[in-house]
């Protein structure tokens, strides 16, 4: 099964609980993409980004985020895209895992507004490109509403 037809399969059978949608996405993600060392999706709550659902092999510290801090929070405020080949070199970067050499953060809309975003570390150098943009962020459109009633129901 492609990662597209796992993740249209997990959204068609979710039934309105947002966070077992996520947790299926976030599973699919780490676990059909070699390159994908760490996902998760953070929540727009008021001015931060909270961990909502994520698969790895280590928990992170940073459960909440504010919107403006770090490669997640400049993601959140400019509603764009941002790819980092080298971690190391951006100074927004904050660290979670020593083995992280690069990250790939994408927005979440819904209704015109952002309310999360798909955070991936991957432990090769500038291992994500086009593909994974233009893949992920057609998987954001599918989860928009989810990240909404995730966020309502906590
Ligand atoms: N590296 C992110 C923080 C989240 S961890 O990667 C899970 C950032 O710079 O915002």
């Amino acid at each position: 099964m492609s990662l597209h037809e796992a993740v249209d399969r997990i959204v068609e059978r979710g039934d309105g609980s947002g966070g077992e949608v996520l947790q299926g996405v976030v599973d699919a993600l780490e676990e059909q993409v070699e390159h994908y060392s760490w996902v998760g999706i953070y929540l727009v709550e008021g001015d931060d980004l909270v961990l909502g659902a994520w698969r790895g092999p280590q928990a992170t510290e940073h459960m909440r985020i504010p919107v403006g801090q770090g490669v997640c929070g400049a993601a959140a405020a400019s509603g764009s895209t941002e790819i980092v080949d080298d971690v190391n070199a951006d100074p927004r970067y904050l660290a979670c895992f020593a083995s992280t050499r690069s990250e790939i953060v994408v927005p979440i809309f819904h209704e015109g507004r952002v309310v999360g975003e798909i955070d991936i570390d991957s432990d090769r150098p500038a291992a994500f490109g086009e593909d994974d943009r233009a893949a992920l962020e057609r998987i954001a459109l599918q989860i928009g509403p989810y990240c909404v009633s995730a966020e309502a129901s906590h």
